[in-house]
C-alpha cells in the first residue's frame, strides 16, 4: 500500500475529486480527515471509507475562515497523532461574467475560497508537517491558472495564485523535507462541471476544444495523480504544477 501509516487531510472531501481522492488514499492505507463546508457530505465520505474497513473522521470547515482552517488541522492531528499529507482541494466555480461585469463580491468570494483557503490550509498545517519531520502538500490549481478563460477572471486569478503559492511553499519549506506540488486538472467530470453546464455536460465541440483525447477526465484520474504526489513515488517532485488535462494546454 502506497500510503501505509500516513495521515492525510483532504478539503472539499464531500464531493467530486476530493471524495474520490479520500477513498483512494484510504484504500492505500492512509487515515483520512475528510473536510468540507458541507459537513454531511464530508461525513458520507468518511462513512464510505469506514464501510470498506478504512479509518476516517469528518469535519465541517470553511477553508476561507482562519478559525475553521486552524481547527481542521488540529482535529486531524489530535485524532490520528500527526499529519503527513495535506490536499488543499476545496474550491468553487464562482459566478460567470466578463471581467468588467463581475461584482466585487463575486470576485472576493472566489479569491477567498480558492486562493486564501489554500494559503490558510498551508499556513496552519506546515507546523504539523515540520513536527513530523516532513510531508507532502498537494494543492488543487487548474488549467485555468495557465490560460485565460472567458468569464472566469477571478477563478483564473485564484488558480494562478495557487500555482505561485505552491512554488513559494516548496522553496521555503523544502529544507524541512516538505514537498509542495499542485495539480492543474483540465475538464473533469464532477458535480462542479455538471453545475457549470446546467446538467447537460460539455458539448462535443467543447470536449474537442478542451481535450485532445476526445473526452473529459474522471475524478479517479486526478486522484491517482494526487496519490502519486502524496507518496514515495514522488520523493523528488516539488514546486511543480502537474497538468492533467487530456492535452488541453498543449493544443
Ligand atoms: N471539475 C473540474 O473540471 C475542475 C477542473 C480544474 C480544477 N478544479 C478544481 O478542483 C477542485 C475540486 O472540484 P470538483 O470539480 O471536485 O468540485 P465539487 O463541487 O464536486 O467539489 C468541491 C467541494 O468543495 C467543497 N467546498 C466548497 N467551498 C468550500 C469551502 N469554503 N470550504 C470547504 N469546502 C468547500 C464543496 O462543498 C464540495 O464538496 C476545486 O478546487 C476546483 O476548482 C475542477
Amino acid at each position: 500500500m502506497r500510503l501505509e501509516g500516513k495521515i492525510a487531510l483532504i478539503t472539499g472531501a464531500g464531493s467530486g475529486m476530493g471524495r474520490v481522492a479520500s477513498q483512494i488514499f484510504a484504500r492505500e492505507g492512509a487515515r483520512i480527515a475528510a473536510i468540507d463546508i458541507n459537513g454531511e457530505a464530508a461525513a458520507e465520505t468518511a462513512a464510505s471509507i469506514k464501510r470498506e474497513g478504512g479509518k476516517a473522521i469528518s469535519m465541517r470547515a470553511d477553508v476561507s475562515n482562519s478559525e475553521d482552517a486552524r481547527s481542521m488541522v488540529d482535529a486531524a492531528a489530535r485524532e490520528f497523532g500527526g499529519l503527513d499529507v495535506v490536499y488543499n482541494n476545496a474550491g468553487i466555480e464562482g459566478e460567470s461574467g466578463f471581467l468588467a461585469q463581475l461584482s466585487e463580491e463575486a470576485f472576493d468570494r472566489v479569491i477567498a475560497i480558492n486562493l486564501r483557503g489554500v494559503w490558510l490550509g498551508m499556513k496552519y498545517s506546515l507546523p504539523k508537517l515540520i513536527e513530523r519531520g516532513g510531508g507532502a502538500i498537494i494543492n488543487t490549481a487548474s488549467v485555468a491558472g495557465l490560460v485565460g478563460i472567458k468569464g472566469a477572471a477571478a477563478y483564473c486569478a485564484a488558480k494562478a495564485g495557487v500555482i505561485a503559492l505552491t512554488r513559494v511553499g516548496a522553496v521555503e519549506y523544502g529544507r524541512y523535507n516538505i514537498r509542495v506540488n499542485c495539480i492543474c486538472p483540465g475538464v473533469i467530470n464532477t458535480p462542479m462541471v455538471e453545475r457549470i453546464t446546467g446538467g447537460k455536460g460539455l458539448s462535443q465541440s467543447g470536449i474537442k476544444r478542451n481535450s485532445v483525447l476526445g473526452r473529459v477526465g474522471t475524478p479517479e484520474e486526478i486522484a491517482r495523480t494526487a496519490l502519486f504526489l502524496a507518496g514515495d513515488d514522488a520523493t523528488f517532485a516539488s514546486g511543480a504544477p502537474f497538468i492533467i488535462d487530456g492535452g488541453w494546454v498543449a493544443g
